[in-house]
């Protein structure tokens, strides 16, 4: 098998504050689960993320809490990056927007653009709060929008519908800073003329088709970003400013311009190219083999705010520069809602992330796998403290855990952790043995669909699998009567548990490694699940608990800290 390369990138969340579960759902547990998958069938990949710590979502914070917008980036880059270290969220880097190598980067790149004739540079009138003397563009400036009718659109997007927006298609447009209506005045800005790329894009996304040569397969990307992108473009496209007078981001690396800073949804995602950059620097690679080079593919994780972002404007932006790889999948989600409402930070009606790592110390896993079960892959969807203690205690523990801890407790007891010897196989320990062998592929064909949801299942089946064969067959009665056939029952079933122990590794990483060091198995491949690992007279370890039940009291509280 030949090795693939991926260059996989998770939205960079905005240093503003804490990262919840919507976030997790949307963009960064299917992105680890898809990396942590393409490791383990040997692929070679690089896991881009970090913090956005441009833009008005950051000033607008810092302006709120008084202080330096350089106060908030420092502390929420460092609390996310820890939060999603200790989720288990596996980045090869975490970088940052604010570091110098991404200033030159974006620098460099705005350069090359420009004098590729990418831009039109041109003076205009644009929104202007006089009382803060400041430009208003993006979330400097609000109004209704003129698609959906929601009167808190900002001026470069509204965020529930996703319509892009500039701030002269807002309807009673008022200044963020001021509240008031804003006067127009003269500035100078570059803007891409989105519509000279109508053709290629509508190829490339519609088709698959890029420079005449196959791309991608349209069928591989999910209906509602396929359907998103087309209804943008036979909207037709619009030229869109990619700098702002603003005095935070990077500079626009052009002499005499002074005040004037590159638009944040330029700058950010060129922080993937730069994030690439600082690993392979760190990590004796060459970046260009990630994101110039015809066999590696280039994926994006958003959420389906991001959509127009990451397949119209961030592409034409990589064409421009002439060798870049475009994506072939964005595999963005839908919402997720919490207890029947919408996530809002502004409310508190969430489940940060950082407070469950603390108040549910060594389950990361039980909310990984809820996260899974119920992501909003192809429609918004709920998740509810219920169903998160229904997932934990019904499935995780009375499914999965309950079958390892069968098989291992019996191994221990009956011969002293020494794996077994299997023989004389019957009809149904050949089904078992057969129906085994086919999960590494039935899984790994939904992961590369980025179907998620169906591969949880996939994997739960196989536990199901080793619980029901357990159940059918009742070694721990059997054992006095026919000592051989125990033996063989115990051998199958430890192969089920080892084979559990590397599949579940992408959706149950903490479980996975436990189970491992149970089973005294190393690393292995994910091919390696659909045959035996353990031999015969290989000893394995005491038994420790994999999940553990979560009781209502637990749940109750959950509920009354959100409503409170
Ligand atoms: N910070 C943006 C958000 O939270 C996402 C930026 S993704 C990138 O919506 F591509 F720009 F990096
Ligand atoms: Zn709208």
């Amino acid at each position: 098998m030949t090795k693939k390369k991926f260059t996989v990138t998770s939205a960079l969340p905005y240093a503003n504050g804490p990262l919840h579960i919507g976030h997790i759902a949307g963009a960064y547990l299917p992105a680890d689960i898809f990396v942590r998958y393409q490791k383990l069938k040997g692929n070679d990949v690089v896991f881009i993320c970090g913090s956005d710590e441009h833009g008005a979502a950051i000033t607008l914070r810092a302006k709120k809490d008084g202080v330096n917008p350089k106060e908030i980036v420092d502390k929420y880059h460092k609390i996310n990056k820890q939060a999603f270290k200790d989720f288990g969220i596996n980045f090869s880097i975490y970088h940052r927007t604010s570091s110098d190598l991404h200033h030159e980067t974006a620098k460099d790149f705005f350069l090359e653009l420009n004098s590729n004739n990418g831009f039109t540079k041109k003076v205009n009138k644009q929104f202007f709060d006089e009382e803060n003397n400041q430009f208003l563009a993006d979330r400097y400036i609000i109004g209704t929008c003129p698609k959906c009718g929601h009167d808190h659109a900002y001026g470069d997007q509204c965020e529930k519908c996703g319509t892009a927006l500039s701030p002269d298609e807002l309807i009673n447009p008022k200044s963020t800073l001021s509240g008031k209506r804003p006067i127009k005045k003269e500035t100078t800005h570059w803007y891409l003329p989105m519509q000279d790329h109508e053709n290629w894009l509508k190829d490339w996304i519609v088709k698959g088709i890029l420079d005449g040569e196959n791309h991608h397969d349209p069928k591989n990307w999910k209906n509602q970003v396929l359907g998103q992108c087309k209804s943008w473009i036979d909207g037709g496209l619009k030229e869109r400013a990619m700098t702002r007078d603003l005095d935070w981001g990077v500079e626009v690396p052009v002499n005499g311009e002074n005040g004037k800073v590159l638009y944040v949804w330029m700058d950010a995602p060129i922080g993937y190219i730069s994030a690439t950059k600082q690993w392979a620097a760190d990590n004796n690679k060459n970046w260009e083999d990630y994101w110039k080079n015809n066999s590696s593919e280039l994926i994006h994780f958003i959420g389906k705010d991001n959509i127009v972002f990451h397949c119209i404007i961030f592409p034409i932006l990589l064409k421009l520069n002439k060798n870049f790889n475009l994506p072939t999948n964005v595999p963005a989600n839908e919402f997720l809602n919490l207890e029947g409402e919408k996530l809002s930070t502004s409310r508190n009606w969430a489940i940060w992330l950082h407070e469950y790592l603390e108040e549910f110390k060594g389950q990361e896993d039980a909310l990984r796998y809820t996260l899974c079960a119920t992501a909003p892959e192809n429609k918004d969807t709920d998740f509810t403290w219920a169903d998160f203690q229904a997932r934990n205690n019904n499935e995780l523990v009375a499914i999965f855990g309950n079958f390892i801890n069968r098989v291992v407790v019996l191994t221990n007891k009956y011969w002293d952790g020494i794996v077994p010897e299997k023989s004389n196989l019957e009809k149904y320990d050949k089904e078992v043995i057969d129906s085994l062998s086919k999960y590494p592929d039935l899984i790994g064909e939904k992961i590369e669909k980025y179907k998620f949801k169906e591969a949880l299942q996939e994997l739960m089946k196989l536990a199901r699998l080793g619980n029901k064969y357990l159940a059918d067959t009742e070694p721990w009665k059997l054992k006095k009567i026919n000592e051989k056939r125990t033996e063989t029952i115990i051998n199958i079933s430890l192969q089920i548990a080892a084979s559990l122990s590397i599949l579940s590794e992408p959706f149950l990483p903490f479980t996975s490694k436990k189970l491992k060091g149970i089973l005294n198995v190393s690393d292995l491949t994910w091919q390696s699940a659909s045959t035996e690992n353990l031999n015969a007279g290989s000893k394995i370890n005491k038994s420790t608990l994999l999940f553990s039940k979560i009781e209502d009291e637990i749940i109750a509280n959950q509920i009354l800290k959100l409503k409170s």
